[in-house]
């Protein structure tokens, strides 16, 4: 045993959930992944630099489609589990995981999640960025302005040899404090070497709970944070398209981040 699985093997023996070695990428795939996320970033660049009222959901598609075959990746939610498209667009009332179409028409007011995630080489990246298109209402500009909070306040509060649920306890404890509220059932993900790795990520555990954050760990911290209740269900024709169960309006921003040595490090947003 070297020190790093001592240390490990001690948490564990305390009753702390640990990783596995697996989980723990090398300083070879960290750099192979951090290209995959570079170029993720770029796509979301490339989605803000065109999105616009008028246009529709599968145009969003196609740019990131384009874009990332362009540069030598391939869109990772394409033929992904059936998903039918290269990149989830969720508008308004949307939590997550809505299908780009070519008869969805993004109006002025609308807030919408752009959920990028690319495979270059074999290496996956994720995140997702909120657009508001033109005005919206002060109630829905809130909403938007509070998840992005949520999401760089979840970031402060990661550190190496921290737990995953003091990244949920700030994320929740911010979103109720504005009196929304935090899905929870469905969560983030190790990332990296797939598309979905483990741990499940949840944003409603409490501090000190959950997975150590060793590292060399990757994961997404994006939380789905509703104006109303935070049931949900899923759109029984297509099987993703997931809604709030009261209509209320839901937001979501996501952050691919790499555990370091030293703290937390943003890959793509
Ligand atoms: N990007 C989503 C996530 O953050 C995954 C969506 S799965 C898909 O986990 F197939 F819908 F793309
Ligand atoms: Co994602």
């Amino acid at each position: 045993m070297n020190k790093l699985d001592v240390k490990l093997w001690t948490l564990a023996a305390r009753g702390h959930i640990v990783p596995d070695r697996s989980l723990l990428k090398t300083p070879a795939q960290i750099k192979a992944i951090k290209k995959s996320a570079a170029l993720n970033t770029a796509v979301l660049d490339h989605v803000a630099a065109h999105i616009q009222a008028g246009m529709c959901t599968e145009e969003i598609d196609r740019l990131v489609y384009d874009f990332t075959t362009e540069h030598g990746g391939i869109p990772a939610p394409l033929h992904y589990e059936g998903f039918p498209k290269s990149v989830c667009t969720s508008l308004n009332n949307v939590v997550c995981h809505g299908i780009p179409d070519k008869y969805e028409f993004l109006e002025e007011g609308d807030i919408v999640n752009v959920d990028v995630s690319t495979n270059l080489g074999g290496y996956f990246s994720d995140a997702s960025r909120m657009f508001i298109i033109g005005e919206t209402s002060p109630e829905a500009e809130r909403l938007v302005r509070v998840t992005k909070e949520c999401v760089e306040l979840g970031l402060k509060a990661a550190k190496p040899w921290g737990h995953l649920g003091d990244i949920a306890h700030a994320i929740n404890t911010h979103a109720r404090r504005h009196g929304y509220s935090v899905v929870e059932e469905i969560g983030g993900h190790g990332i990296g070497l797939e598309f979905h790795e483990e741990p499940f990520v949840s944003y409603v555990t409490p501090k000190g709970s959950e997975m150590v954050l060793v590292p060399g760990m990757m994961f997404t911290i994006e939380p789905m944070i509703n104006e109303g209740s935070p049931d949900f269900f899923i759109d029984e024709d297509n099987g993703w398209t997931v809604y709030t169960i009261d209509d209320g309006l839901s937001a979501q921003v996501e952050y691919m981040v790499l555990v370091t040595e030293t703290g937390v490090e943003v890959l793509s947003q």
